[in-house]
């Protein structure tokens, strides 16, 4: 049995880091490669759905100022990050990071918080694909009839029709969940192509929006504080700083993702020099992006339109109804969003099996999540379980609600990567960092007063699901992971072969 703060020792990191990367990690990847994964995994559901009800519930055009406020959080826990990642290049990201410097049961916090960031964050834009899929099936005049694409707590505004299950976000699941079992590489290639589409249908929507941009739609930039009670019966700040701060929490879900190149570290040639590179340089080219693109969609529709007909699949809907003579621009948008959801969900999931990995080999968590398929090499029964834990969430949970869950759990886990930045400067001095934040203490603490206070902006219904939702771990630590933990033994050996690569 482990003391609640042991720490992992640096120096077994690395050699059992060492160890799974003789098993499968090759050191192939490059700046560029990794800079692509980056946007690969952040552009998404955040921007081209939850914005939408950002501008609805929150903050109405002042959303571009929420996206700023959100990215310089970023940029501060992305700085944190590329330290650890510069410093650990080893694979399971935060929760590999806090045991090396805070112990086991603060690992334990994160690695539990951070299913809100891979599983939830799964679950949210499962239920985003399944409004732009609703969208194509349109176009073959195939409707799937609101109750069965939607939660049972949602309504039409519109029609008032009511939700039942959400098929088509199991659907999807269910699909890339039998994909990563296979084994299938999402290749560099692929990723690639992917990456490629999404930039360009940002730019394109920018470019040619800006001439549909109505000032009334922008007049006053930051309205009025108010409350909105939205569909679901839920009252939140509306206008004013708390309502930017609010909108900075929900589009914060936008950004998720730049963390996950700091799970290749292992993968990259020269983690040192290009771990920075990837974090930092994705995070940059993605926020000036979407300060344009949130400016653009908050000129071209009316907050009115966020919270009726536009709410679903926002940005086909804006240019549909807006931008005439650009229905070709609608339906290419919607399909590069069904591709380019499909690899966010698919690097979430990914995420969450590595992380559960890395935690059910500490025996933190049952073996069941390191098992590996005899043929395929993967930890299909961890993938199953996720999938089933997906499944339901995107089936019975509002893309609001989980959203916001998956914004509030990555806050915390960045506030605790900004302390543990600080902390092991201090344990530690004498270890080689590839890449050092510039003035600790003040970037880190800037990083926890700047997630801090959107996390705040969330609003007491999101702080009161994180709370339960780190309680029931805490459960679940001191009845299995405190027992069970391998701290003191040597770790078990790995399979050959196994296949935990992209
Ligand atoms: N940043 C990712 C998205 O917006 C999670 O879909």
């Amino acid at each position: 049995m482990a003391n609640l703060f042991t720490r992992k020792p640096l120096e077994r990191l690395m050699a059992e880091a060492q160890e799974v990367g003789e098993h499968s990690l090759k050191r192939s990847l490059g700046p560029m490669n990794l800079v692509a994964l980056g946007i690969g995994a952040i552009i998404g559901a955040g921007l081209f759905v939850r914005t939408a009800a950002a501008i609805a519930d929150r903050a109405g055009p002042s959303v571009v100022l929420s996206f700023i406020v959100a990215g310089i959080g970023c940029a501060f826990a992305g700085l944190c990050y590329a330290e650890f990642a510069s410093m650990i290049p080893v694979a399971g990201s935060a929760y590999t990071y806090s045991y090396a410097t805070m112990g086991e049961m603060v690992a334990w916090i994160i690695g539990w918080d951070l299913i809100l960031e891979y599983a939830v964050a799964a679950a949210t834009v499962a239920t985003a694909w399944a409004e732009y899929a609703n969208r194509v099936l349109d176009w073959f005049h195939i409707a799937v009839p609101y109750g069965w694409s939607h939660s049972p707590f949602q309504h039409d505004p519109v029609t008032g029709a009511a939700g039942i299950v959400n098929l088509p976000a199991v659907f999807i699941l269910l699909v890339l969940t039998l994909l990563l079992i296979r084994g299938t590489k999402e290749s560099a290639f692929v990723n690639g192509i992917i990456v490629v589409l999404k930039v360009t249908i940002v730019i394109l929507v920018i470019t040619l929006g800006w001439h549909f941009i109505n000032p009334a739609n922008h007049t006053p930039m930051i309205p009025a504080a108010t409350t909105y009670k939205t569909p679901e019966g839920i009252t939140h700040p509306f206008g004013g700083v708390l309502g930017i701060l609010g909108a900075a929490g929900v589009v914060f879900f936008a950004y998720i993702g730049f963390d996950a190149v700091s799970t290749a570290a292992q993968e990259a040639r020269n983690p040192k020099r290009d771990m920075p590179i990837g974090i930092l340089g994705s995070l940059v080219i993605c926020t000036v992006l979407y300060v344009l693109f949130s400016y653009v969609l908050s000129g071209i529709a009316t907050v009115q339109d966020f919270r009726t007909h536009g709410r679903e699949a926002s940005v086909a809907y804006a240019i549909s109804t807006y931008m005439h003579g650009y229905e070709w621009l609608s339906k290419s948008v919607t399909v590069a969003i069904l591709l380019g959801f499909s690899s966010v969900i698919l690097v979430m999931l990914l995420g969450q099996s590595r992380v559960f990995f890395s935690m059910s080999r500490d025996g933190l968590v049952p073996r069941v999540f390191s098992d590996i398929h005899p043929r395929f090499r993967t930890p299909f029964k961890s993938n199953m379980l996720f999938f089933v834990f997906t499944g339901l969430f995107a089936a019975f949970v509002p893309a609001d609600v989980s959203g916001e869950m998956t914004s509030i759990g990555t806050l915390f886990a960045f506030i605790l990567v900004c302390a543990g930045v600080w902390i092991i400067r201090v344990r530690r001095p004498d270890l080689e960092r590839g890449f050092r934040v510039p003035a600790v203490p003040v970037v880190s603490t800037l990083g926890i007063i700047v997630c801090g206070a959107m996390i705040y902006g969330l609003g007491w219904t999101n702080w009161m699901r994180l709370l339960v939702w780190l309680v029931i771990g805490l459960v679940f630590y001191f009845s299995y992971g405190k027992n069970h933990s391998r701290i003191n033994e040597p770790p078990p050996e790995l399979p050959a072969g196994i296949d935990l690569t992209r």
